[in-house]
Order: C-alpha cells, then sequence, then structure tokens
C-alpha cells in the first residue's frame, strides 16, 4: 500500500435512508449466508447483511429454489438480494421481484468466477464488457425504487485489473455503491486481495466503496479501513466467528474489544443456527447445509478432526445437539497443534 497511507478511517456511509456506522457488512456467499446466519451476523453487528446470489433467469421462471434462498424477515437492518445474470430487461425484472418481497437493497453480481455463470455471460464476465454491465445497472435502476449495488473483482485477470474505470462507469450508470474483492477472476481465491488497487477504486468514484477480501481479525481490518473505504465485506472470515462484527465495532469506536465467546457460547450458537437453518429449509436439506457451517464453528479446537468427521454425518437436529454438547465442555483454550486449520 502506497506510503502517504497512514491509517485513516473514513468507515461509514449512507445507502438510501439507511446510515451505517462503519459500513460492515456480511459478504455474499453462496451455500452459507441463509437467512439464519445473516440474522445471526446482524446480532453481532453487521451493519447490511447480503443473501447469495440468485439467478435472474430463475426468477423470471419462479423457480422454488431460488425463491426460497430469497427468505426474509422483519428486521430494522437492511437485508441485500443478489442476483446474476447479462440481460438488462431479466435483472430489472428480477430487481422488482426482490423489492416486491421486501429486500432492501438488491446488488447485481459481476465477481463470480464458475464457469457455469461466467459461460452465459454473468458474473465476472461482465468485467470484460463494462458498457452491457452498465446497461443491466441502469435497467435494475429504472425498475425499482431500492438502492441498487454492485459488487465486483479487482479485473479479470493480472493484465485487465480494470476496477477504478470499471468502477467509474458503474456510478454513471446509477450504482449507489460498489463492492471491490480485490482478486481477480484468474485468481479466484488464491493469492491476496490488492488493497492497492481498493484505494484506486475509493480515489476514482464519489460512491461509497466497499473493501472485501481476507479481512479475518482486528489486524486485516485496520488494513482494509486504511485505504479510505467506507465499509467492509467480510465473507469467509464471518464463518464460525459472526462475533467479529462486534470485535470490529469496538474497534473503530475506540471502545474495549470483546473477547471470542467460549466453547459453551459457540454450542449455543451452532445449536441456534442449526435450528433456524432447519425452520428454512426443514431438517433433512438443512443438515446437509448444516454439515458444511457446523465445521467453521469448531475449527482449530482440540478434537476437531474427530467432530469434522461427525458433522459430515449430521441427518437429524439431534446429531447437531450431541455434536454442541460435546463441544460445549471443551477446554476454552483448548487450540489443537495437529488440526492444519488451527
Ligand atoms: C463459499 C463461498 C461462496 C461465495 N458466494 C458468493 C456469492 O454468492 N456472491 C458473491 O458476490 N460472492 C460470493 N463469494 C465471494 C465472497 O463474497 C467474497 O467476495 C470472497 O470470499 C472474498 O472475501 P473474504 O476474503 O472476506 O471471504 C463466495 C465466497 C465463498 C468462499
Amino acid at each position: 500500500m502506497s506510503e502517504s497511507l497512514a491509517f485513516k478511517n473514513r468507515l461509514g456511509y449512507r445507502l438510501g435512508p439507511f446510515v451505517f456506522e462503519h459500513g460492515l457488512s456480511l459478504a455474499p456467499m453462496a451455500g452459507n449466508t441463509n437467512l439464519a446466519y445473516r440474522r445471526m451476523c446482524r446480532a453481532f453487528g453487521a451493519e447490511l447483511t447480503t443473501t447469495e446470489m440468485v439467478s435472474a433467469m430463475a426468477l423470471r421462471h419462479g423457480d422454488d429454489k431460488t425463491l426460497n434462498y430469497l427468505e426474509r424477515d422483519e428486521s430494522p437492518s437492511p437485508d441485500a438480494a443478489q442476483v446474476f445474470g447479462a440481460n438488462p430487461a431479466i435483472l430489472a425484472e428480477a430487481a422488482q421481484k426482490i423489492e416486491q418481497r421486501g429486500f432492501d437493497v438488491v446488488d447485481l453480481n459481476i465477481g463470480c468466477p464458475v464457469p457455469k455463470i461466467t459461460g452465459g455471460g454473468g458474473g465476472s464476465a461482465l468485467l470484460q464488457d463494462p458498457q452491457q454491465a452498465a446497461a443491466c445497472i441502469a435497467a435494475m435502476c429504472a425498475a425499482v425504487d431500492l438502492p441498487v449495488t454492485v459488487k465486483i473483482r479487482a479485473g479479470w485477470d493480472n493484465a485487465h485489473k480494470n476496477a477504478p474505470e470499471f468502477a467509474r462507469c458503474m456510478e454513471q450508470a446509477g450504482a449507489q455503491a460498489i463492492t471491490v474483492h480485490g482478486r481477480t477472476r484468474e485468481q479466484k481465491y488464491s493469492g491476496r486481495a490488492d488493497l492497492d488497487l481498493i484505494q484506486q477504486v475509493v480515489e476514482a468514484v464519489a460512491i461509497p466503496v466497499i473493501g472485501n477480501g481476507d479481512v479475518i481479525d482486528l489486524e486485516s481490518a485496520k488494513l482494509m479501513a486504511a485505504t479510505g473505504v467506507a465499509g467492509i465485506a467480510i465473507g469467509r472470515g464471518a464463518l464460525g466467528q459472526p462475533w467479529i462484527f462486534g470485535q470490529l465495532h469496538a474497534m473503530f469506536r475506540g471502545t474495549s474489544i470483546p473477547g471470542a465467546p467460549g466453547c459453551a457460547q459457540r454450542a449455543a450458537l451452532l445449536l441456534e443456527l442449526g435450528r433456524g437453518v432447519c425452520e428454512l429449509y426443514g431438517e433433512h436439506r438443512g443438515m446437509r447445509i448444516m454439515r458444511r457451517l457446523a465445521t467453521d464453528f469448531f475449527r482449530g479446537l482440540r478434537g476437531a478432526p474427530a467432530m469434522r468427521q461427525e458433522s459430515n454425518g449430521l441427518a437429524s437436529l439431534a446429531d447437531l445437539e450431541a455434536l454442541a454438547t460435546r463441544i460445549a465442555v471443551l477446554e476454552d483454550s483448548g487450540r489443537d497443534p495437529q488440526d492444519p486449520d488451527a
């Protein structure tokens, strides 16, 4: 990051009727950011949460599974729904459906690197076609009263890191905020997020820029804040540790930082999440989702490898209760040096 960048915290922004103190949001993650998890992150201080991406085309066809991903509750904190696609008219319709379902913000995905999505011209493929992306944003803005936002990557590949120019284009098309994941499409999740590039995006546009990538703790959040971003979106760093939002608020306010919860509280949170997920999707599908989500709650704790195996076999809430009981009685300082994730 450039020399001139001492720690300058410009966090906080307005989005439509919402005012965010530090702009701390939960990044959208397929398979993870269901309503139960979003609710839990909000309770710990996430100021904006986002559904996983849904297909604009599937919304047009009223696909049940897709509608399932757009569960919403009555919460005072804003909830965004994210769509992907590349056809302005279909995206405009999708934005209207999202507005009708009561969401507060609609976000366009211009970051997904998966060939199934980019092959259809959506996700990060739009980084290569700023005009088409602008047409998509403009059509969405014209279709709804909600704020329309966009989430992009640094660029398609190392030779085409066009995020600053691309962001300007999105701003001109009507986007009210832009989240930048500082990796290229080519990088997928390898390497590091490019914070210098995120700073360049901040300097290129007047709309709020939300920095994203590799924020997992207080130190990495400080580095992201030093780019001058208006907010920070946290993805993997919030999995299994939703309390990170409260810790970051305290750090940026300069108040005492709450410690991570002990094992008993983690177990209670895991169970709360499991119950919420089952309410949303039923026990059968819910437990399949929890097989993945559960592992984040005991990562690094003594006995984690055995518990990971146990969580792979979760079939009922009773199984989850048994697992939570075992986590609850672990030693709080029980980091396992044998566990590669510790
Ligand atoms: C399992 C997983 C699913 C993801 N799904 C989405 C998605 O649906 N929409 C999206 O814009 N980004 C998605 N992402 C990218 C994240 O939002 C985020 O940009 C990326 O993980 C980098 O941030 P992090 O280092 O804080 O995780 C996903 C990432 C992961 C790991």
